[in-house]
């Protein structure tokens, strides 16, 4: 059974590489007057577009049939916008008459957005499910407002795990209902969720940088998976108004890029007050003046103190993996971090088994969805109830047969906000302060650093962010590196993770692709 099992496996990894070797093999590599498009920065690019090597219009095509050739099997697009054409001529003509600008760095640039992200255009917004599909919204998520009006080209919308995963625990990551499976570029299996599709649409050159969202992993993980570099920002950063939510206390949108440097122009362009998420209010204080290009420094490690959590390193008899972070951390060292090694979180036991966390989320799904779902100015679905009932009906399209609703289910028996939400809350406020605030606190730290996306709970029960850059590949598959600091700390993270990028230069497009 198990050999039989494990030659399928192959066999079909075995197809799927053909599939995109032949794909790949019809593409074209550089656009007029020999520009690169493939792995060109948001800066390269806009260089090109002032250069007049290059035009919003030209660099759409080259994204539109790239999509057309690679997503039918790496189905990391869900929706392509009918009108991107249009926004590149209207960047085009706008670069023409003002060619002196004042331009934002995303102007003219194509962005793909996870599916769970509100456009009221021609597009839909699903979550990836057939129960959203048809549902008209009241307006532009805050974010896209903020895109639109710096000049950035809706190019579509990104694959992901359907509802970003609390569906069922039983759906595969990078699963969902509309879109079918979406593939690791990489390896042809897991891409990891729930950002998958955006992930893997930065990765392969089907567009030049994206939105995901987070609220346990989903974008630290996907980038982990796809060789890319995920800003988790700190909670209410970034509007979550017209995203599709789990949980208000943890959802947080932020940029999926190739690298850090373009990572921080979308940050830049999303982050900052939205009177529909009144959080960003408060939040906006971490906003610096001037935005995060000016953090995009190679010397941005000297003088950091890294933590080094040690109970997150446990790569067990792997020894490519130890060698390769023993060697991370020289780099680090070689540029001047200080590293304060052997740190432990001192209540890290009594995190792991806390269930706080999973039981707030059941309860604040279900109101913050219903809310969602209300603010609709159309919709086939009010409600979870509505959800789980349309689910159970279209049982065939779904694969509720397989994958179940079970995450759904358990949220619709919740009855609201009362003792136990408070009593979940008290629990992570208690192991936050007492935990990654007190390590941070007493060690004097700039940012923690952990391998992978390990770390993705402690940063998620505190709102707290995150940032995620490549840091090698293990037989051809992924894997990062991830940074994460206090609330407000992106200023810092971007500096870390941007100098520890241009130290290593790790990440390679998918090798069938170069
Ligand atoms: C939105 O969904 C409708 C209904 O399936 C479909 O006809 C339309 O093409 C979709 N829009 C886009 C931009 O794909
Ligand atoms: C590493 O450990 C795993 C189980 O923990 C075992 O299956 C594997 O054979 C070990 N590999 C080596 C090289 O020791
Ligand atoms: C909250 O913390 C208390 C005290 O440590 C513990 O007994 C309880 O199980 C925790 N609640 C959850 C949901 O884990």
């Amino acid at each position: 059974m198990a050999s039989a099992s494990v030659y399928a496996f192959s066999f079909l990894q075995f197809i799927f590489l053909i599939l995109l070797a032949t794909l790949s093999a019809v593409l074209p590599a550089t656009s007029e007057k020999g520009f690169s498009i493939e792995e060109a920065t948001v800066d390269d690019l806009q260089l090109a577009f002032k250069r007049n090597h290059l035009s919003s219009r030209k660099l759409v095509e080259f994204y539109l049939k790239r999509i057309q050739s690679l997503n039918p099997v790496l189905r990391g697009v869900l929706e392509v916008n009918p009108d991107a054409l249009n926004q590149a001529d209207k960047a085009d003509e706008e670069r023409k008459t003002k060619p002196q600008g004042p331009f934002s760095a995303l102007h003219g640039i194509p962005i793909l957005l996870k599916d769970s992200i509100a456009t009221k255009d021609k597009l839909n917004t699903t979550a990836g499910s057939y129960a959203l599909l048809g549902s008209v919204v009241p307006r532009d998520a805050g974010v896209v407002t903020r895109l639109r009006k710096a000049g950035a080209i809706i190019l579509g919308k990104a694959t992901l795990s359907e509802w970003s995963h609390y569906r069922s625990n039983n759906a595969p990551s990078g699963w969902n209902a509309r879109g079918g499976q979406g593939k690791n570029p990489y390896t042809g299996n897991d891409p990891c969720g729930s950002s998958s599709g955006s992930a893997i649409s930065v990765a392969t050159n089907m567009v030049t940088v994206s939105l995901g969202t987070e609220t346990d992993g989903s974008i630290l993980c996907p980038s982990d998976s796809n060789s890319v570099v995920g800003i988790k920002p700190t909670v209410g950063l970034t509007s979550r108004a017209g995203v599709v939510p789990i949980s208000p206390r943890q959802d947080t949108v932020g940029p999926i890029c190739r690298t850090v440097s373009d990572a921080a122009h979308v940050l830049e362009t999303i982050a900052g007050i939205d009177i529909n998420d009144k959080v960003t209010i408060e939040a906006s204080k971490y906003v610096p003046k001037g935005g995060y290009a000016q953090f995009l420094r190679k010397d941005g490690l000297r003088g950091k103190r890294l933590g080094v959590v040690r109970s997150f390193f446990d790569f067990g008899n792997d020894t490519f993996l130890q060698e390769t972070f023993k060697l991370h951390m020289r780099t680090l060292r070689k540029s001047y971090a200080i590293l304060v090694d052997n740190l432990e979180i001192d209540n890290i036991n009594e995190i792991n088994s806390d269930q706080s966390e999973d039981i707030a989320m059941e309860i604040e799904f279900k109101l913050a969805l219903n809310a969602y779902l209300k603010d609709l100015v159309a919709s086939p679905v009010r409600s979870l109830a509505d959800v789980i009932a349309f689910n159970k009906k279209h049982s065939k399209v779904e694969k509720i047969d397989e994958y179940g609703q079970d995450l759904m289910v358990e949220a619709q028996k919740t009855s609201g906000i009362g003792k136990q939400l408070n009593g979940a809350l008290l629990n992570m406020t208690r192991l936050c302060k007492n935990g990654f605030e007190k390590l941070m606190r007493r060690n004097k730290l700039d940012a923690v650093v952990t391998p992978f996306s390990s770390f993705s709970s402690i940063l998620a029960i505190g709102g707290y962010p995150g940032v995620l850059v490549p840091a090698g590949y293990e037989k051809g598959a992924p894997f990062g590196i991830c940074f994460g600091g206090l609330k407000g700390s992106e200023p810092k993270l971007i500096e870390i993770a941007y100098s520890f990028e241009q130290a290593t230069m790790i990440r390679k497009p998918p090798s069938l692709f170069a």
